[in-house]
């Protein structure tokens, strides 16, 4: 049978660093709560030039190069975004004129914190369906666009970068021992939109808005979320926490995560964590962390990896694959 496995993987982060100290001169803040409540203590801020169409071609090329590959060899882009530079076209498309793809197809999904996972899934199924050999499949974004640098509550957690990976189709035998991804699970539940939304949007105010969150609100269903989609990867698969050799969560608190490994059974030395040097950066926070722990030697090659994220909607999902 198909399966679908990572052959290269890449980042883009962009050049200005915001220490938490940085902060405490624009919002009544301090580095020990932000530390202490979401563990984070830096953040990428994109400057001028630097966009989430930018920051996902960098991606991209890195993804291509670690693979060996030229975009020649990519059939489709697929782009997981919530700050896209222009309304429309998907941003995906900007992406595939500067790699100068002429041929397949690119778009952009849209899951918020969730993308990432959403939009490797759907890449699976294409390349498990035979519709393409390969997918570039990248997460990007400039949250900081979108916040309101007055909201103490919600500027201090996000952050701007992008990550992509290569999908490239290969022969497995159908077991847990084969490459690639071997179980998903994806949920939303738009009751829940007004917990975390941006207050604009083309048709109904005609400006781009700002993002809104009840933190605490999120906080209370997002352990619950994550815990169901990777139990339920971990039965499709027939397996269980003890066969997991990384879990790679989204980054969006560090309790958040801490708390969601110990509900799961996941010891704290499998879990990658990256919150404290690039925050909240929504849907290109998983291919982030993945990259990090891939390039520093921790994810070697036959590892057994749980990607998982939950964000605005809400969204959630999560995903188990082989390196
Ligand atoms: O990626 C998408 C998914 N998003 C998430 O998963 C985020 C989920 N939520 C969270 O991570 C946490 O709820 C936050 C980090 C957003 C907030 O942490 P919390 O422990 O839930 O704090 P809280 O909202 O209950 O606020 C506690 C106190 C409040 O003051 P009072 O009312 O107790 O006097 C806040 O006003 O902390 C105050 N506060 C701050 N103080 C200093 C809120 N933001 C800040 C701040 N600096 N930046």
């Amino acid at each position: 049978m198909i399966r679908s496995a990572i052959c290269g993987i890449g980042i883009a982060l962009p050049e200005r660093v915001v220490k938490n100290a940085e902060l405490e001169k624009i919002v009544k803040t301090s580095d020990e709560w932000i530390v202490q409540r979401t563990g984070i203590r830096q953040r990428y801020v994109a400057g001028e030039g630097e966009t989430t169409v930018s920051l996902g071609a960098q991606a991209a090329r890195n993804a291509l190069d670690s693979a060996g590959l030229s975009i020649k060899d990519i059939d489709c882009i697929i782009l997981a975004t919530s700050t896209a530079d222009h309304t429309f076209p998907a941003s995906a498309t900007e992406i595939q004129k500067i790699l100068g793809m002429t041929l397949g197809f690119a778009f952009d999904i849209q899951a918020v914190c969730s993308g990432f996972i959403f939009a490797l899934a759907t890449a699976d199924l294409y390349l498990r369906g035979e519709m393409v050999k390969r997918v570039l499949v990248i997460g990007s974004e400039t949250f900081s666009r979108i916040l309101n640098w007055k909201d103490r509550t919600t500027c201090v957690l996000f952050g701007d970068g992008a990550g992509a990976v290569v999908l490239e189709a290969i022969e497995g035998r159908g077991a847990i021992q084969d490459q690639g991804i071997l179980a998903s699970k994806l949920r939303s539940d738009g009751r829940h939109m007004e917990k975390l939304y941006v207050d604009g949007g083309p048709s109904m105010t005609q400006t781009t808005g700002h993002l809104r969150m009840e933190g605490r609100e999120v906080f209370k269903y997002a352990i619950g979320m994550i815990t169901d989609v990777v139990d339920a990867c971990f039965n499709i698969a027939g397996i269980g926490p003890e066969s997991l050799d990384w879990f790679v969560p989204h980054q969006a608190n560090k309790r958040i995560i801490d708390a969601s490994a110990r509900k799961l059974g996941i010891a704290d030395e499998k879990v990658v964590v990256t919150i404290g040097e690039h925050g909240n950066t929504s849907a290109a926070s998983v291919p982030l962390a993945l990259a990090v722990a891939v390039n520093d030697g921790r994810i070697r090659k036959g590892d057994l990896i749980m990607l998982e994220a939950m964000g605005g909607g809400f969204t959630w999902g999560a995903m188990l694959l082989r390196w």
